[in-house]
């Protein structure tokens, strides 16, 4: 989509359809109702009716006349003034978007007063995450009457002379974190037969040598070299090879220790000889959206010019049933010398996990941060909504915990007591890899922390990264949840 700023009054620009958000609260419903009425004489009917009161996702959609410079009007109600936040506005903007493209507009002109005390920077930022965001849609495999045929394809953010630089530093950065969100939801969309570990490291080459990083894969004799017992494991009953993805932005002082991000790249996981059952099995397709997560934001962190060191790491593999597969009861070393028994072969995140947790400590990180769809147990525990923390890093959970609330992207933190550990023990190796039903989200994590000699934090986003359904300015399928959440911690603390 192209997104443009424009310093003019709203009634002057042109575009197929004007976005106006509208407070609820009594006297600025009532300025606003007089201001727009006296400058579009068409909208009196529309307010007369009394059926728009500027309740928080309404939308009104009116025609102007020939006349107008743009022909049709949409009200976007955001709610009693009080109440309204940076989400308020998103989610307006994501409805008035859905709302023109129904309507079949391509170009939208949103009036960006603002409102609050938001600023203009955040404000236009929000209105790009929300329109862009809403407009997505992974259809590229679509022959016949793809979605995209009806999308908005046009931005235009008005704006005064004021507040101009301020809007266009907002559209910016809204802009360069809606391609990081789009990246990491391409690529968990992608079916199997496209992204394999070989294609997701082509990927991450790609992406890097764009938005200036320094990518290196190791390859599978690599791999052997380091003795990575968990991701060969989990590896060993596939045809494709595993690949290891590291991905360096060094763009912070030379002292600075840097912060690693760690994402699970399951690229499918069948359960392997634990095998799954077959309903919904294809969403395992996205069981790599750890790994999606962490490229997005290696590549808008990049193209934002953010002067940090961060490193990106990504154990990549199928999890595949097969004469040669791991099967439970057998037991594997990893990296560091460790082993774990198998008891299910289907808890296999955590195993290749394991040896990428072993390999950050090259980095002598302040603090690392893996993402992984790691278990179902996370939706029992925290439906779709809100992503699994865990971890020893106190203050960067914190500061997560701030991000989370700006992003809307929810972290709930679950505890790690020492009393879970019997649950994941093993009558023949240091742990297993599968503690039973019960606490099934803190067994994995505790299982990762063997694994762990710095600050850590861990984000189970099972439930968050897979979505059942569509809502707000978000779709069906791979969410590219932790891209805004990441950047938005490292852009501001
Ligand atoms: N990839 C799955 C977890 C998952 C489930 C992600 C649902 C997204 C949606 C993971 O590898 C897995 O299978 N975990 C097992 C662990 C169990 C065998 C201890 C699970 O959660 O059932
Ligand atoms: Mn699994
Ligand atoms: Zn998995």
């Amino acid at each position: 989509m192209s997104v443009s700023c424009s310093v003019a009054a709203r009634q002057s620009v042109k575009s197929d359809a004007l976005i106006v958000f509208v407070p609820q609260s009594g006297r600025q419903f009532n300025q606003a109702e007089k201001a727009l009425v006296s400058a579009i004489p068409h909208l009196t009917p529309l307010f007369d009716s009394k059926d728009f009161t500027g309740k928080s996702l309404q939308t009104a959609l009116a025609y102007c006349g020939s006349a107008a410079a743009s022909p049709r009007i949409i009200l976007a109600g955001l709610g009693e003034t009080g109440a309204i936040t940076i989400e308020t506005i998103r989610r307006a903007a994501a409805a008035a978007a859905k709302r023109a493209a129904a309507a079949g507009c391509q170009h939208i002109a949103v009036d960006l007063q603002t409102v609050n005390d938001i600023d203009a920077e955040s404000m236009a930022q929000a209105v790009v995450e929300g329109v862009l965001l809403s407009q997505y849609a992974f259809d590229k495999y679509k022959t016949i009457s793809p979605n995209s045929a009806k999308r908005v394809k046009k931005l235009t953010l008005i704006t005064d002379k004021e507040h101009q630089k301020a809007v266009a530093k907002g559209a910016d950065a809204g802009m360069i974190i809606v391609d990081g969100v789009t990246l990491a939801r391409d690529l968990a969309n992608a079916p199997n037969c496209e992204i394999y570990p070989e294609t997701l490291a082509k990927k991450a080459q790609e992406v890097g040598r764009k938005a200036g990083f320094k990518t290196t894969v190791l390859d599978k004799k690599k791999i052997e070299t380091l003795k990575m017992g968990g991701l060969l494991g989990v590896n060993q009953g596939s045809v494709r090879p595993p690949v290891f993805i590291v991905m360096e932005y060094m763009k912070g002082a030379k002292t600075e220790k840097p912060l690693v991000l760690v994402g699970k790249g399951v690229t499918f996981d069948t359960g392997g000889i634990s095998i799954k059952p077959a309903p919904g099995m294809s969403d395992m397709k996205s069981d790599m959206h750890g790994a999606a997560t962490v490229i997005g934001t290696m590549q808008t962190i990049a193209r934002l010019g953010i002067k940090r060191n961060v490193v990106g790491i990504v154990p990549a593999t199928e999890n595949m049933p097969s004469g040669t597969a791991l099967v439970p009861g057998d037991i594997i070393t990893f990296m560091n010398g460790k082993t774990a028994e198998i008891d299910n072969t289907d808890a296999e995140g955590r195993l290749i996990l394991a040896d990428a947790l072993c390999y950050a400590d090259r980095y002598k990180p302040s603090s690392v941060i893996d993402l992984a769809t790691l278990t179902g147990a996370i939706v029992i525990a925290l439906g779709n909504v809100t992503t699994g923390m865990m971890g020893t890093d106190g203050t960067m959970m914190n500061k997560l915990r701030e991000a989370a609330a700006k992003t809307n992207e929810y972290v709930g933190e679950l505890p790690l007591h020492e009393e879970y550990e019997e649950l994941i023990s093993s009558d023949y190796a240091d742990i297993k890899n599968s503690g039973g039903r019960s606490a099934g989200s803190i067994t994995a994590a505790l299982f990762l922390k063997h694994f762990v000699s710095y600050p850590w934090v861990h984000l189970d986003i099972a439930g968050t990264a897979i979505q059942p359904k569509a809502s707000h300015y978000t779709c069906k399928g791979g969410s590219g949840v932790g891209v805004r959440l990441l950047t938005e911690m490292l852009r501001h603390s």
